[in-house]
């Protein structure tokens, strides 16, 4: 007999001849002459209702089978009487694959998201983390169609690399080196003897890969992990994280804001209707009004407000902030948040930001005070895309390298991509977890990745 999923089974009307499905027991309910098992196996959110008559053969075992334990059980579906399900099965046999006893964690009270974080191994069997989880799956495939279908070329950039895309400084290193005894001259860490004989990170960004391929088939992404060394224990930054980079040559911001506004809402209408079960269930027991929030941005169009603009917004609030506010410095969550939520009621891309708080790629805006990046904030994540045009001019380029220190010896071959053939050109970059965050309604990062990377914590 094939393998049948659970969600296939209550999508069907019943069936003809006898099914086989396999799952784990959610709960069971036993009464004298039947019992009632609630059958999980991850594809859906309603589990499938098992019905076990007790002149089954081994039915006294059946009613001590354990919630958690795995199962495959064969039977007839039919309609079911009871409220809320269309069909059940009526079992005639159920067998125990893989048995579990009182100790296991998920019993059937409610637990809190802390909790479930501590038992990561297990949270993908909840209700939640498995909305969460298929969830995130469709909308990765989501990802690659949106791209596929605008003919983007998706290049896999490299998670080990020798510089530092954001020039933040905040990277991992990957090295074989002895930590007790490693090769010193002169008081200095000497990396030559090192794997790749010379110092290497993980990734904060695939983006100066991408460009390079821009270069050469106009449009391109990226959607792989990227790691960050930043020890901010926030709701919203995670170690990994992973991260879509698309990038356009012969494209500038506008057209930059134009596909970062196309693929977000079509990611929002995604859900929407690929995800309607989980959907609805986010909906009613993480965030109430969630559909209605999405919704009205996939149908509405976003809003566009330069950095200076914002500031004076920001200096005008009858709210105090925690961080100062003035032309010149980085925004906070604080202050993306209050134009996001307070001023703009909705996602925002904020532009032409001061030079200094950006970081060196970003083209120089004739002003000379400002370069054309582009964030774009939402309502209750506050920054969840970030991009520019790039610097595409040699000479500018170089000089803005040397200002920020940035070495361009070692980018040599990034400053080549501006020597023959160099074009306008630009990209973003879209937090993939912060998206699930916005899509879902969940409030912590931790909770909208499988296993979660943060400071002082990669057990599982
Ligand atoms: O603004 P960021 O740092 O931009 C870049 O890395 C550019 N190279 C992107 C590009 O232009 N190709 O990061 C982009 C997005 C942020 O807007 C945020 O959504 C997410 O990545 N992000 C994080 N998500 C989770 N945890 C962290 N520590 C994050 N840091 C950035
Ligand atoms: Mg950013």
């Amino acid at each position: 007999m094939p393998r049948i999923r659970v969600a296939d089974l209550l999508k069907s009307k019943g069936s003809s001849g006898p099914v086989k499905v396999s799952g784990w027991v959610r709960t069971l309910r036993a009464g004298k002459d039947v019992a009632f098992i609630a059958l999980s196996d991850g594809s859906t959110l309603a589990p499938l209702q098992v019905v076990a008559e007790s002149s089954l053969p081994g039915f006294a075992g059946i009613c001590r089978i354990a919630t958690g334990s795995a199962v495959t059980i064969t039977g007839t579906l039919r309609e079911s009487p009871a409220q809320g399900q269309p069909v059940e099965l009526a079992a005639d046999n159920v067998e125990v694959v893989g048995s579990a006893d009182e100790s296991y964690p998920l019993q059937k009270k409610r637990h809190t998201f802390e909790y479930l974080r501590t038992i990561a191994h297990l949270r993908p069997r909840s209700n939640t983390f498995g909305a969460v989880f298929r969830l995130r799956s469709s909308l990765a495939h989501a990802v690659h169609r949106f791209f596929e279908e605008r003919r983007f070329l998706y290049v896999h950039t490299p998670i080990i690399t020798a510089s530092d895309c954001e020039g933040a400084g905040e990277m991992f290193r990957v090295t074989t080196l002895d930590p007790l005894v490693p090769p010193v001259i002169d008081g200095a860490v000497d990396f030559s003897s090192d794997f790749f004989a010379q110092p290497a990170s993980l990734t904060v960004s695939g983006q100066l890969e991408g460009e390079l391929f821009a270069q050469a088939f106009r449009d391109i992404y990226t959607f792989g992990p990227t790691f960050r060394a930043e020890n901010s224990n926030t709701t919203r930054h995670a170690s990994e994280f992973w991260m879509i980079e698309p990038e356009m040559a012969f494209a500038d911001l506008i057209d930059d804001a134009r596909l970062a506004e196309e693929f977000f809402r079509y990611l929002c209408r995604h859900v929407l209707e690929n995800c309607a079960e989980d959907m609805a269930f986010f909906d009613s027991q993480i965030e109430k009004g969630l559909l209605e929030r999405v919704r009205k941005v996939a149908d509405s169009p976003f809003e566009m407000m330069e950095y200076s603009e914002a500031i004076r917004y920001l200096e005008k609030a009858p709210v105090p902030f925690q961080f100062p506010v003035s032309w010149g410095l980085d925004l906070q969550s604080e202050h993306e948040r209050y134009i996001t939520e307070q001023i703009v009621q909705g996602p925002v891309f904020l532009t032409n930001y001061p030079k200094e708080i950006k970081a060196f790629y970003m083209r120089q805006n004739d002003d000379n005070r400002t370069v054309a990046a582009m964030d774009l904030l939402v309502p209750k994540v506050g920054e969840i895309i970030g991009g520019s045009q790039r610097e595409e001019r040699l000479d500018l380029l170089t000089l803005k390298m040397n200002d920020s220190g940035v070495d361009t010896k070692a980018l040599w071959w990034y400053l080549d991509s501006r020597r023959w053939g160099s074009t306008p050109h630009a990209g973003f970059g879209l937090g993939f977890e912060r998206l699930i965050m916005y899509l879902t309604g969940m409030e912590n990062i931790r909770d909208v990745i499988p296993f979660p990377r943060t400071p002082r914590h990669a057990e599982f």
